[in-house]
């Protein structure tokens, strides 16, 4: 969140951004002898709040150590789920159901195994971070192409979510990171002839196999290894523009048509646009660019938290003409950083801004890890008390696009304050996706919109205009038929979403193949596989976190005024509206 630093204070930044931090905290906790476990995400909640226990956790360092760890769960009929180092995502990926599961971390499982600079292949261990990837393949010359902007997650958090960059070129690949993989090396659970559990090659001699267990949900096994598709390092161009919006929906197309790693921040309220415009140049044209997201740098942590302080204090008194006075300098603010670009990574000397292709594609400033006792930390860290929010993130079929960006401007239009908020995250970041082979990957050409906004501590406490953000996420889910982020979002966005995947039969029939006892499934997925269970509740104030579409007023919360309306312009939506 940018708040505190939108009031107009530019040199704020330079006094907040340091380059090391408190490291995040280990997701996992033990008591007496590593016994009696909790896991958390790294925000410090799951998107329902669950706080989720096991008995145990391992550490394997080595494939055969993790079989040992998938025999002994197996030997015991014991529930298992992977848990990485980091625990980005909201949903319950890391969680296993009861408190006498075992969770297997792949803390340990972080090294690089070997690099092929002829194939230009890489293989890692599945916990190895995105960074680790990115580093070691650039040292030899290699680049991955797609990946997304943060890079605190691990090759198996990555592909068990389906995590992704941006591109409609589909002549080079795909856009997310499975579609990269080809060979992978999983640890499944076996019969007891078989030593209880089994090393599984899957590469293309089978690609049924292959393409199932590229986005698992974690519900096959454990990943153990990964061979990556790389290319020879190349150098991008970017150059950020920064526009009024209204003509959005007729270049939304265009700039992906245009550019091979395209992106768009969108401020709503405010009418403003980004484009970021960057395209593959000649490895000849000189420029040692390189980015430093701004939104993933350490910041000061008595800054966080004033900043949180801030924001609540604005939405409890429902001040929305402050948040929107304080909301307008963001996009400028953040164009005058320039996102964390710089021409030799120190300087800025004017766009472009060209250099490797490694050193532009993602970043996170706030890992780099040299403890100081919590004086800075990633804003979202959940031991500081700064940001807190909810993420609802889905991919809408290109032929709605146009329909969908107009729907939010029509809600723009009934109430221009509504959506202003969403600027201290940064806006509506867009990107483009091409359709994957994976059979829970995105399905056809779109565009993901991902909405990052304010979430209450309080989780029965409504938001200000949370009518507009909910009929948004209904909207993109059921009106256009929206792929939800695995690794983001509320529960209402999992309701039916295996309809969506033609393939979604033959995952269920792989996954029985897999993992025939059931071992490393949980009710979570099982309910957003569909396979039973119920994803969303009838409780007091269900609505108010996404864990149910609001049907009577006390799924809103009636005594502060919220009641559960029809959507204002997409009528089938129910929606908590303050009256
Ligand atoms: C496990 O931990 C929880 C909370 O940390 C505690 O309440 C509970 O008593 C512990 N159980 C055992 C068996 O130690
Ligand atoms: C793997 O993780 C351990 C523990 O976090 C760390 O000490 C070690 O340096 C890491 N190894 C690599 C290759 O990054
Ligand atoms: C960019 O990559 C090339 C090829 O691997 C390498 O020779 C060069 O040193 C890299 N440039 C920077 C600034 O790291
Ligand atoms: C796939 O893996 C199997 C088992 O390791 C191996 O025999 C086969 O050659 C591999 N196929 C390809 C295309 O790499
Ligand atoms: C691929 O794997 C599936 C599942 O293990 C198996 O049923 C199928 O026969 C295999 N296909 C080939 C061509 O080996
Ligand atoms: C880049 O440089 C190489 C060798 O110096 C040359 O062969 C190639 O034609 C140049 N490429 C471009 C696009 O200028
Ligand atoms: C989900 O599917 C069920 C059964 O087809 C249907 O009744 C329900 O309306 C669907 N829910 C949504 C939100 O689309």
């Amino acid at each position: 969140m940018m708040l505190l630093a939108a009031i107009g204070v530019l040199s704020l930044h330079l006094l907040f951004s340091v380059s090391y931090s408190s490291p995040p905290e280990n997701p996992v906790s033990c008591g007496f002898r590593g016994r009696n476990c909790t896991v958390l995400n790294s925000y410090g909640a799951f998107s329902d709040r669950a706080i989720c226990r096991a008995s145990v956790v391992a550490y394997p360092t080595t494939e055969d150590d993790l079989l040992q760890v998938v025999a002994a769960g197996t030997r015991a009929r014991q529930k298992m789920r992977v848990v990485t180092r980091f625990s980005h995502s909201t949903t319950k990926l890391a969680c296993v159901d009861g408190e006498d599961g075992r969770l297997i971390s792949t803390e340990l499982l972080n090294n690089t195994l070997s690099v092929d600079r002829d194939a230009m292949t890489i293989t890692v261990q599945s916990g190895v971070s995105l960074r680790q990837l990115i580093g070691d393949a650039a040292k030899v010359g290699l680049a991955l192409r797609m990946a997304p902007h943060w890079w605190g997650l691990t090759v198996g958090g990555m592909m068990s979510t389906g995590a992704h960059g941006s591109s409609w070129d589909g002549q080079s690949g795909g856009t997310a990171f499975h579609d990269y993989v080809i060979e992978m090396r999983m640890v499944t659970s076996a019969p007891p002839d078989q030593g209880y559990s089994m090393i599984r090659t899957l590469n293309r001699s089978n690609f049924s196999e292959l393409d199932a267990a590229r986005v698992s949900l974690g519900v096959f096994g454990v990943i153990s290894q990964v061979t990556v598709q790389l290319e020879l390092m190349f150098k991008r161009s970017i150059t950020y523009m920064n526009i009024k919006d209204s003509d959005l929906v007729e270049m939304v197309e265009k700039h992906g048509d245009r550019y091979e790693f395209p992106d768009i921040m969108w401020y709503p309220s405010q009418g403003e646009v980004v484009y970021r415009m960057d395209e593959r140049v000649s490895m000849n044209i000189s420029g040692s660019g390189s980015y430093d997201s701004v939104l993933f740098e350490a910041k000061d942590s008595k800054y966080l938290a004033f900043q949180r302080s801030k924001e609540e204090e604005l939405e409890l008194e429902r001040n929305s003409e402050e948040i929107c006075t304080l909301a307008r300098d963001v996009p400028a603010l953040l164009y005058t950083l320039l996102y964390g670009l710089s021409n030799d990574g120190v300087k800025y000397s004017g766009y472009p801004v060209i250099g490797n292709h490694s050193d532009l594609m993602s970043s996170g400033g706030c890992l780099d890890s040299k403890e100081d006792g919590l004086a800075t930390a990633c804003p979202w860290d959940s031991r500081i008390h700064g940001q807190f929010f909810h993420q609802t993130t889905f991919t809408i079929p290109i032929e709605s696009v146009k329909e969908f960006i107009s729907d939010i401007k029509t809600l723009v239009k009934i109430e221009p304050k509504a959506l202003c908020g969403l600027n201290f995250y940064n806006g509506v970041l867009i990107r483009y996706v091409q359709p994957s082979f994976a059979y829970l990957g995105i399905e056809f050409e779109g565009m993901e919109f991902e909405f990052t906004y304010y979430r209450s501590r309080d989780p029965l406490m409504p938001r200000m205009y949370e009518d507009f953000f909910e009929e948004i996420e209904q909207i993109g889910l059921f009106k256009y038929g929206g792929l939800p982020h695995w690794g983001k979002n509320r529960n209402v966005a999992f309701i039916n979403a295996t309809e969506k995947y033609k393939d979604a039969a033959l995952f269920l029939k792989m996954k029985q193949m897999f993992d025939p006892l059931h071992l490393f499934s949980s009710k979570w997925t099982d309910a957003v596989l569909g396979l039973g269970g119920d994803l969303t509740v009838d409780t007091e104030g269900c609505a108010l976190e996404g864990l149910c579409i609001c049907s009577k007023d006390v799924h809103c919360s009636p005594i502060r005024g919220y009641f559960c309306r029809p959507g204002k312009i997409y009528k089938a939506a129910r929606v908590c509206t303050h009256l």
